[in-house]
């Protein structure tokens, strides 16, 4: 096979002759440009394809989690579980309400965390836990809600690499009390590099959200005889000692939003297909172990990340990864360094954790660039290249 060269890409996708126009005309048309019709409509398709009664775009997923923070009303001496194997942003926002996080381990074999994981971290402290559908694939919704009921929680579901993931059919983002979801450059699908999307179950939790994503800016109440005095809007806050924020999406981000909803599934489909030859491809090398799919479970294939099981050939992820960049020139690989690691987490008081999974998954793991707009030529020397590797390093 030729030799060809397969970078890590920071563009999940490439849009659609109808994206483009859909852009253009916003870009030309739309009056005004951020809280119009556009973001109307995008909210509007995004709570008919889950089948929620709440959802608020905004600029990115970090401020989707910052508002579930603010919102859940955690202070300090509060405390909120947060899986160790994930993204720095679905901590920060918790971070910053003074709550203590506790690092809950991943299970060694799905890859997320779990009921029993998250179980015997609870104390009466604990108001709310974070869960993390990693890669694409969702924790057991069910059995943690059951625990969130038995011990009177707030399930925040980080859902920034799940859009369309499902159990038996049952969304992620329609599970918890707060659900996160992220159109980053690199995601399933991506509203021009940023944005996100906020969903909210209750109508109480709900109803300060316009407020605190807008400066508080809020139409005043009752009829005015003149509509400019003494401001155009008023500024509020619903929630006391809270300050608001600007969290808009702007209404270019949120026309390709709309438009990209209509082939999500189909862009899913395609990620679920090239994944399963992936790993049909791989079957004679059990070295490379990939997430394990639980019945009923849809994964979306965000990324494609496996444990590299090497010790029965002496050889490591690093030699994986510095003979598939060298020899074959693809770009594989480590993510989400446990976040208990990182001297920001450290200096601050969250270097402890007992998470023997996580630090075990990310000390052997690695990641295959995935891109929904890789060729297929390219997909195919990939699994050539990952299978001739894996050869030569058992020899
Ligand atoms: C798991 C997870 N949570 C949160 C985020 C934050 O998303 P955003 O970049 O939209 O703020 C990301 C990705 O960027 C992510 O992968």
């Amino acid at each position: 096979m030729d030799k060809k060269e397969v970078p890590w890409s920071g563009r999940g996708h490439n849009y659609t002759k109808t994206e483009i126009d859909a852009v253009i005309e916003a870009m030309t048309q739309a009056d005004p440009l951020t809280q119009g019709t556009h973001l109307a409509e995008f909210e509007k398709k995004f709570k008919h394809y889950l089948g929620i009664e709440h959802a608020f775009a905004v600029a990115n997923c970090t401020n989707a989690l910052d508002l579930a923070a603010l919102l859940s009303g955690l202070r300090n001496g509060d405390e909120v579980i947060i899986p160790a194997h994930t993204f720095c942003a679905t901590a920060i926002p918790f971070a910053r309400t003074g709550a203590k996080i506790v690092w809950a381990d991943i299970d060694p074999q799905t890859l997320v965390v779990s009921a029993e994981t998250i179980r015997p971290l609870i104390t009466e402290k604990t108001k709310v836990v974070v869960v993390v559908h990693l890669y694409g694939l969702m924790s057991d919704m069910e059995s943690i809600m059951d625990l969130a009921k038995e011990f009177g929680l707030l399930i925040v579901e980080d859902c920034a690499q799940a859009i369309g993931a499902d159990i038996n059919g049952e969304k992620a983002g329609t599970f918890g009390d707060f659900a996160c979801f992220s159109f980053h450059g690199a995601k399933n699908m991506s509203t021009l590099g940023e944005g996100g999307m906020l969903v909210v179950r209750s109508n109480e939790l709900a109803s300060p959200v316009l407020g605190l994503r807008h400066n508080g800016s809020r139409p005043y109440r009752g009829e005015r005889d003149q509509y400019w005095k003494p401001a155009m809007s008023n500024v509020e806050s619903d929630i006391d000692g809270i300050w608001p924020y600007n969290f808009c999406l702007g209404e270019i981000a949120c026309a390709v939003g709309s438009t990209l909803l209509d082939r999500i599934d189909e862009m899913n489909a395609q990620r679920i297909a090239r994944a399963t030859r992936f790993i049909k491809a791989m079957r004679d090398y059990p070295e490379i172990v990939f997430q394990k799919m639980p019945t009923g479970f849809k994964h979306i294939y965000h990324l494609l990340a496996a444990r590299f099981d090497s010790p029965k050939y002496g050889k490591s992820n690093d030699d994986f990864i510095r003979l598939m960049s060298t020899k074959y020139r693809v770009k594989v690989i480590v993510q989400y360094y446990p976040l208990y690691r990182y001297p920001l987490f450290i200096k601050n008081g969250f270097g402890e954790a007992n998470c023997p999974n996580s630090d075990a998954f990310y000390d052997n793991m690695v990641s295959f660039p995935f891109h929904l707009w890789m060729t297929e030529t390219d997909f195919d020397y990939m699994i050539h290249a990952t299978r001739a590797a894996l050869d030569e390093l058992r020899r």
